[in-house]
């Protein structure tokens, strides 16, 4: 059994600058780690899959950091397009994970019985991502190794689409071809992004695509044809991927913040209840 918690698109700044005068991201990220430190069950690792800073600075990166320090678990970190890999190398690179050489921060995850690839889709300078050729090979070198073991791939920018047209715009290019190779691996239980700020699902090249929503601000829910690239408050959330080996992995989301409740579920002994005692034995106790 493996959980995983997939938080994205933290979109650090330093301290005290809101991103787009409005969004306190630094604030936002410490709830959520003190969210999933609060959750029934610890994680046994958190994967945040991009937009970790909102310009890629260092001062962000060692910010990042400093809010991600309470986590007991492995946290590991992809670029999105907000970041910049010299910056995330300079910063994170000491955690052991990242590759230091080369030009693509890809690696994969192996201490766990759920296998973790995690994809480099940034193109620099770009919203836009791409799986080019020499990352479609990685992957299936990678994929090629362990052919049996259950696998979930992470990545930034999502490979298929999902309605949201301004931001289908600047999605992974080169979708095709990676779903040709996904394709050819069944053992892959999912293909998990972020990017798009919204919690979202999609059958996809013979597995399951999805989007977490962010930790911070959340993309318009707009399935109209239109350019605008607009933002909204909505509850702020994360992915929880519970993978057992008799189901694959179930994927829940966790909001964050403070909601009533829990209740038990105590009928109102004036309200008509089903006459089922094993489905309703509050019911009945309270009758
Ligand atoms: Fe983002
Ligand atoms: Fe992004």
């Amino acid at each position: 059994m493996t959980l995983v918690a997939q938080i994205t698109d933290m979109h650090i700044r330093p301290s005290g600058k809101k991103a787009y005068g409005v969004v306190d991201t630094e604030a936002m990220l410490r709830a959520a780690v003190s969210a999933l430190l609060a959750e029934s069950r610890l994680p046994d690792l958190v994967i945040a899959s991009g937009d970790l800073t909102d310009c890629g600075l260092v001062e962000e990166y060692e910010l990042l950091r400093d809010i991600l320090q309470p986590l007991p678990m492995p946290v590991y970190l992809i670029p999105g397009n907000h970041d910049r890999r010299e910056n995330l190398r300079l910063v994170f690179g000491g955690d052991g994970y990242l590759p230091m050489n080369g030009e693509f921060l890809h690696y994969t995850v192996e201490d766990q019985p759920l296998r973790l690839v995690a994809l480099d889709t940034v193109v620099p300078g770009k919203g836009h991502g791409e799986m080019d050729a020499a990352r479609l090979a990685w992957l299936d070198a990678r994929l090629g190794e362990q052919p049996d073991r259950p696998t979930f791939i992470f990545m930034h920018h999502p490979p298929f689409p999902t309605g949201l047209q301004h931001m289908d715009s600047i999605n992974c290019r080169n979708s095709p071809a990676m779903a040709e190779v996904v394709r050819r691996h069944p053992n892959i239980e999912r293909v998990a992004c972020g990017h798009h700020h919204r919690s979202i699902q999609i059958r996809w090249a013979g597995t399951i695509g999805s989007v977490a929503p962010s930790v911070a601000h959340q993309v318009l829910l707009d399935l109209q044809p239109h350019e605008d690239a607009l933002f909204k408050m909505e509850p702020p959330g994360y992915h929880l991927h519970l993978w057992q080996p008799e189901s694959g992995v179930i994927t829940h989301t966790s909001f964050i913040g403070q909601f009533a409740g829990p209740y038990p579920f105590l009928l109102d002994p004036d309200y008509p209840a089903f006459d089922d005692k094993e489905s309703a034995p509050l019911a009945h106790a309270n009758r």
